[in-house]
């Protein structure tokens, strides 16, 4: 990765072995994202961008050596990061047109998009940004300026993805491959299109995790659900062609009612009695104490067949969730589970989803 001059208000600023981020998590979790990133390279200087939600942090480490560290042991709660290429301090209002064509120049100068097939332009903004438009207005703004490349414009699978951030004082921008970025989505904001009959917007949460993890539901058999009303991740389940138990004392959706391969157990899960190794898929989302619910599901752990994955919210009621994840894990890793992700998702609110696999 190329590292380029950072041109500030016309002075140029050499980056030396510090490299310069903006990193965004869900909101109110800033902070988290913020330790993780101190606990992976020690000293970390940050100024708030967005409160709670979006940093511009400074690592005491070359860029390849963050995305090396980054990719090989994913974080939880940091969403989205780009390497801050090139930033501007606008000084006026009036000055902010002309950092927009000094930010185009600079991404047409870039040799790496010379060849580049298809690049996604990801604009974002704050509320008191010096861009009064719409971040889509912005993005055809952009996409206008940078016509002289030759690469399509496009929203996903893009070769290359120009980050653009425009705040209250300063533009930032940075230019990377998809995968350098934790997210390929602008800013990590994963969104799905509502469907008609939606059961609920939980349902969100297990289309990101079939995304972001790369699971492939149609390859199990039976699941089981646990926390199941209305019926969100039942439905998705049942989409996806996988016959399902649903566990819950409050009401199915009725259009969930005759459903043949839905068997619905109006029950607390405490008291169900359920087959060994009857599934190879365990869900549950029952927005619950996260200790409660951790030993609760370890306890119909013996229902789940040895190979069989699980995906468990798990909410974070303390003020202290680093340990609190840690806590939930090590009960997990008793009842003979293998986390492979644990992870804040953007459709998770206070919780975070962790995609486990029993041995
Ligand atoms: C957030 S909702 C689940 C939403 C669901 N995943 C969907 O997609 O529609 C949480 C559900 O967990 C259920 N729940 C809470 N504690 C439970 C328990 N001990 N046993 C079974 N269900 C429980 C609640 O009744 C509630 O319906």
């Amino acid at each position: 990765m190329k590292i380029q001059e950072m041109e500030a208000n016309g002075t140029a600023e050499k980056l030396g072995a510090a490299t310069h981020w903006i990193c965004t998590a869900n909101h109110g979790f800033a902070p988290y994202a913020q330790e993780e990133l101190r606990r992976m390279f020690g000293a970390v200087k940050s100024t708030v961008i967005i409160p709670g939600e979006m940093l511009r942090v400074t690592l005491q480490k070359e860029a390849e050596q963050v995305i090396g560290a980054i990719l090989s042991k994913p974080p939880i709660f940091l969403r989205h990061l780009f390497h801050i290429d090139w930033e501007w301090h606008v000084l006026e209002q009036g000055d902010l047109a002309e950092a927009i064509d000094a930010l185009s120049a600079f991404v047409l100068s870039d040799p790496r998009l010379l060849n580049a097939g298809k690049i996604a332009v990801q604009p974002r903004k704050s509320e008191q940004s010096l861009w009064n438009g719409s971040a889509s207005e912005l993005r055809e703004l952009l996409q206008d300026k940078l016509c002289g490349l030759k690469a399509e414009f496009v929203v996903r699978d893009a070769d290359y993805i120009v980050s653009v951030f425009v705040g209250k004082e300063f533009v930032y921008a940075g230019i990377s491959q998809p995968e350098y970025n934790i997210s390929d989505w602008n800013g990590g904001a994963v969104r799905f299109q509502r469907e008609e009959g939606q059961i609920s917007r939980a349902k969100f949460k297990l289309l990101e995790a079939e995304l972001t993890f790369g699971i492939d539901f149609t390859a199990y058999r039976e699941a089981l659900d646990i926390g199941a009303a209305p019926g969100g991740w039942t439905s998705f389940l049942l989409e996806r062609g996988i016959k399902v138990t649903a566990v819950d004392p409050a009401k199915m959706h009725p259009s969930l009612k005759n459903e043949p391969r839905l068997t619905i157990i109006r029950k607390n899960a405490g008291e169900v009695k359920l087959r060994e190794h009857q599934f190879d898929l365990l869900v549950c989302d029952m927005s619950w104490s996260p200790k409660l619910t951790a030993k609760l599901v370890s306890e119909l752990l013996y229902a789940l067949v040895p190979g069989g994955t699980a995906i468990i919210t798990v909410k974070l009621l303390s003020k202290k969730p680093m340990a609190l994840i840690q806590e939930v894990i090590e009960t997990f890793q008793q009842s003979r589970m293998q986390v492979q992700r644990a992870k804040q998702l953007f459709h998770n609110r206070d919780e975070i989803t962790l995609y486990m696999i029993k041995y």
